[in-house]
């Protein structure tokens, strides 16, 4: 237990993993109600604090489910999806019918005490992009970041399951979503930076090198300032969270995390801003073979985020699929015990299809981990049976075609 102390010490004067998860209570979703979402017309969820258990047959509606609690934190959900899509359509059609747009409303346990939320595709038309709407209480708010102050979501779901061999632009979303789930103002910075980029590379491609010099310079400062602003807040996420994950959790591994590949290792050798000018040189010398090869060199748009297993010593990309998953859920569950330490709330999970995939035995201590960290997590599975170990803990419903009902026995 000393080495904890130590390392977290190391690291970060915060919490340490040995910590007391304290707090108010648990951050839950007590109601959910989805209208034209993707295939429900209309569905509501009466919940109380425990977790929620969502069993159905393929194709019924679960992930959905999964993806509209998503939508209560800012940014574009589990699915990543154009927010046009998710309105519900008729069968047979791709698109749904003008006038109708989706929406999500919840009662949310915050930290802060009882909330309403509320979000939804702008049902306002002459807007050129899709707009997300946010209302807190009922008021309307220009940002979705102000969701992150009520609720944090995080999730787990098939899609992921290539996650340490897929390339490392899915490791890095991954990643800085653990940080935007701490750390709201991360998203705007990454955005800032991809648009400045962006900018950089229509310039370069449109008119060389020879670009009007001011111009690039403008562009270049933002990249510089936005991308190190970017590569701080990963390097301190994944300081933070090394304690937490060095052990592991029952029997699912512990890892050792890096970056690599970015100009998150400068940080290392040299103070914030030295690193910020460091960028800025490099982007305006690396000008002419950026424009060459239509491609950005240098920038935390290219860092990978590693993970080793720890007692194996071996990437997570060498390790086997059963580990692999055991990876990941281990590193979800340190970032959920971490926020929880830190914040005395932890983020609301959903594990989408994740406990099929288990043992019985790890399935029941994945149950018991997620009591421990005072979690409401949103889980789901084809055999209510899988759940029979979270019979007490958690509140069943079934789901079959675009309708969720309580099923008589749980
Ligand atoms: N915009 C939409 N309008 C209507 N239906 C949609 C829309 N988007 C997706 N669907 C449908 O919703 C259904 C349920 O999808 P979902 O992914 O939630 O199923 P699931 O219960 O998670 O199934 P599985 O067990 O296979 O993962 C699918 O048949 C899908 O085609
Ligand atoms: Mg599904």
């Amino acid at each position: 237990m000393t080495g904890f102390a130590a390392i977290a010490g190391d690291v970060n004067a915060g919490p340490s993993p040995a910590g007391e998860i304290t707090g108010q209570g648990r951050v839950a979703v007590t109601r959910l109600t989805l209208t034209d979402f993707r295939n429900y017309a209309q569905a509501r969820l009466n919940l109380d604090a425990r977790s929620v258990v969502l069993a159905g047959a393929n194709g019924a509606g679960k992930t959905n489910i999964l993806e509209a609690v998503s939508f209560l934190a800012p940014g574009r959900g589990l699915r990543r999806a154009k927010l046009g899509e998710v309105t519900r359509t008729d069968a047979g059609t791709e698109a749904a019918p003008a006038g109708r747009s989706w929406a999500v409303a919840a009662e949310v346990d915050g930290p802060d005490g009882p909330v309403s939320l509320g979000t939804g595709l702008d049902p306002e038309p002459g807007t050129v992009r899709d707009r997300r709407v946010v209302r807190v209480d009922g008021q309307t708010e220009k940002a979705q970041a102000v969701l992150a102050e009520h609720i944090a979501v995080v999730w787990l779901t098939p899609q992921m399951d290539g996650l340490f061999i897929d390339g490392p632009g899915a490791r890095r979303r991954f990643l800085d979503r653990l940080v935007y789930a701490a750390d709201p103002a991360h998203a705007g910075r990454v955005s800032a930076y991809e648009q400045a980029m962006r900018e950089r590379a229509r310039l370069l491609s449109d008119h060389g090198p020879g670009a009007d010099a001011a111009w690039l310079d403008a562009l270049e400062a933002t990249m510089a300032e936005k991308g190190m602003a970017v590569a701080w807040a990963r390097r301190d996420m994944v300081g933070r969270l090394a304690a937490f994950i060095e052990a592991g959790a029952g029997p699912f591994p512990g890892a050792v995390l890096g970056l690599a590949g970015g100009p998150e290792a400068w940080l290392d050798d040299m103070p914030s801003l030295a690193a910020e000018e460091h960028l800025r040189n490099r982007l305006a010398q690396e000008r002419g073979a950026d424009a060459q090869d239509g491609r950005t060199r240098t920038g935390p748009h290219r860092t990978d985020l590693e993970v080793r297993h720890a007692a194996k010593k071996r990437e997570a990309a060498l390790c086997s699929t059963g580990e692999q998953k055991a990876l990941l859920i281990a590193l979800v569950l340190a970032h959920a015990r971490m926020r929880a330490v830190e914040r005395g709330a932890c983020p609301v999970l959903l594990l989408d299809e994740v406990a099929a995939h288990l043992d019985q035995d790890r399935r029941i201590a994945l149950f018991d981990l997620i009591d421990g960290l005072n979690a409401q997590a949103w889980m789901t599975g084809t055999d209510p049976e899988l759940f029979a170990g979270m019979r007490d803990r958690a509140q069943f419903f079934q789901v079959a075609d675009g309708a969720v009902s309580a099923p008589e026995t749980s």
